[in-house]
């Protein structure tokens, strides 16, 4: 069991015939909180502190946009834009950009909508992409071709952000998930997503297979990974 990374699709990957709206969109303000509880935020905002202060920023696979929204609290002379190929997305990102800048004052982050799943950047475009929660939607020979557009894309470096797939980590998820965010989708497509998710050495191989080799890998609690694609 969990020997291999699971081919289940994520009711959210299935489309809309498998949620509500209202489910959709709680799911994705929700999935701000997972982020910062397992510490894909604060983990990213250290790294980000490593680059000049007004650096231009893409994350890939925003969802809702509140991991970016966030980030711009920290750094606001950064240029931050967010894209995902997932049109409802965009739109909810562009309702929270609406309400953040009611509250606070930040000009520099843009919503988009990414009209390809396979991108093509132009090469050293945008000086850090960002990716989190987005790996583990793609199997491995789409992740890797992923990741070799995402580093031409970058000029300094590519953060992902993703999960450790390890019986534990599903065990809790289980338990904990359904007390913790009360969203069909984020429990049950989070189940599929550690399924879905990574251990170290498949890492490894897939970066060899990309032809990727500057790059570090670390193990963060609880069950993640913390992957830097340098440049
Ligand atoms: C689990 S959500 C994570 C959203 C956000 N990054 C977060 O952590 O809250 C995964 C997102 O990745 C998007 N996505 C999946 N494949 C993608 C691709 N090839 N390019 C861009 N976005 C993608 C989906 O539409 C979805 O919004």
């Amino acid at each position: 069991m969990l020997t291999q990374r699971s081919q289940e699709k994520e009711l959210l990957d299935l489309g809309p015939d498998f949620y509500t709206p209202q489910e959709f969109a709680d799911c994705h303000i929700k999935l701000f909180r997972v982020n910062k509880l397992f510490g894909f935020f604060s983990d990213t905002k250290q790294l980000l502190k490593k680059f000049s202060s007004n650096i231009t920023v893409l994350d890939v696979g925003c969802g809702a946009g509140l991991f970016l929204l966030h980030l711009s609290k920290h750094f606001p002379k950064m240029t931050l834009t967010g894209t995902d190929i997932c049109l409802s997305s965009i739109t909810l990102a562009q309702q929270e950009l609406q309400q953040w800048q009611n509250k606070h004052f930040s000009k520099n982050v843009l919503f988009k909508l990414q009209a390809f799943p396979q991108t093509r950047f132009s090469p050293s475009s945008v000086d850090v992409i960002i990716t989190t929660m987005v790996c583990h939607h793609l199997d491995d020979e789409a992740l890797i071709k992923f990741m070799q557009q995402l580093v031409v894309g970058a000029k300094n470096a590519v953060i992902i952000n993703d999960l450790h797939r390890h019986r534990i980590a599903e065990f809790f998820y289980s338990m904990l998930s359904p007390l913790l965010f009360n969203n069909r989708l984020i429990t049950h497509d989070g189940l599929i997503s550690i399924r879905r998710g990574f251990t170290r050495s498949e890492w490894h191989v897939l970066l060899k297979k990309a032809n990727i080799q500057n790059y570090t890998l670390k193990w963060r609690f609880p069950f993640r990974w913390s992957l830097v694609l340098w440049k």
